[in-house]
């Protein structure tokens, strides 16, 4: 018999933060579900994991689930009268989020953290390796990412996250990862931890973005791991535990993106990758880019 581990089949996408930096906007809308474009940024996830072959996700949600739900099912009524109208092209973009993936749920209760909210999917991941893809992060596709990690965790055991070089301005609001470098040049070994590190204190430019590739031993961590910083169950404190202690659940490596990414939890960031991704259209593009290089040309 080969000795073969478990493959990664299921994605988590926790989606149960306040999203307090979008208020008024999140009162009642959960932040992944501000549209980028005319898409929810937490669809661009789902169809993240689905690209890497992980076609059951499972969505953390807390108080304003409805919308979330909603979304990845079928909408009869909407469906009935784009059908009834002929309108095909809006009709299969109807159908597109429900028949995408098998999405299931499970509330988070408190929002006490993405540790605590990782913890909610131990039942529903089981004793297997999983993937966890923040709904407010959108990695984009032409840039896969996901899919390298899961090749790093099938050849060196362990749990992996995903780490993108940023100024040193910008890293205390960021997790913060101390490295070593490995024979691949995209991977590093992740000796260390830190949540948003004060200034000074930071063992690198390498942040910690939304995408990780975790062994089912983090479970039993984070049941352990106390609030940290912000008062939250911090997942990274749980894999500085297992950076540190490799013999509890394997070693913990990153894989080092030089992609595109867009945090939509941030205005500033949301607004950047509006404009991007609008620029890079088929269907917007040209007319938007034309009217964008007039306008700043005239107004800025
Ligand atoms: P953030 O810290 O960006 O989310 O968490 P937040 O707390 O909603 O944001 P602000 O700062 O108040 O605007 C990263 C991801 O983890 C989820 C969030 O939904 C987001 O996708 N999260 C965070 C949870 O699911 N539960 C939590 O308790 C905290």
């Amino acid at each position: 018999m080969t000795d073969r581990r478990p493959g990664v089949v299921k994605a988590v996408i926790p989606a149960a933060g306040l999203g307090t930096r979008f208020l008024p906007a999140t009162k009642a809308t959960p932040k992944e579900m501000l549209p980028v474009i005319d898409k929810p940024a937490i669809q661009y996830v789902v169809e993240e994991a689905v690209a890497a072959g992980l076609e059951d996700v499972l969505m953390v949600t807390g108080r304003n689930k409805r919308a979330l739900e909603d979304h990845f099912d079928r909408n009869y009524e909407l469906e009935h009268a784009l059908g009834r109208k002929g309108d095909q092209q809006r009709l299969s973009t109807v159908r597109e989020s429900s028949d995408l993936a098998a999405v299931h749920y499970v509330r988070q209760g408190d929002p006490r953290g993405l540790g605590h909210a990782v913890l909610a999917a131990a039942a529903h991941v089981g004793d297997e390796p999983f993937a966890v893809l923040l709904g407010d992060d959108l990695i984009d596709p032409r840039d896969p990412l996901l899919a390298r990690m899961i090749e790093v965790r099938e050849a060196l055991g362990g749990s992996v996250v995903a780490l993108m070089e940023v100024a040193p301005e910008q890293i205390h609001l960021y997790g913060c990862a101390a490295v070593e470098a490995t024979a691949d040049s995209d991977v590093v070994r992740v000796t260390g931890l830190m949540e948003k590190p004060a200034p000074g204190e930071a063992p690198s430019r390498y942040a910690v973005i939304g995408r990780y590739v975790l062994d089912p031993e983090v479970f039993e961590v984070l049941r352990r791991t106390p609030p940290g910083r912000g008062d939250e169950i911090q997942l990274t404190d749980a894999l500085q535990e297992l950076a540190v202690r490799p013999e509890v659940g394997g070693p913990v490596h990153g894989v080092v993106f030089t992609g595109r990414r867009y945090d939509t939890g941030d205005r500033g960031d949301y607004l950047r990758a509006i404009v991007r991704l609008a620029c890079e259209r088929e269907d917007l593009g040209p007319d938007f880019r034309a009217w964008l290089r007039d306008w700043v040309r005239e107004e800025l």
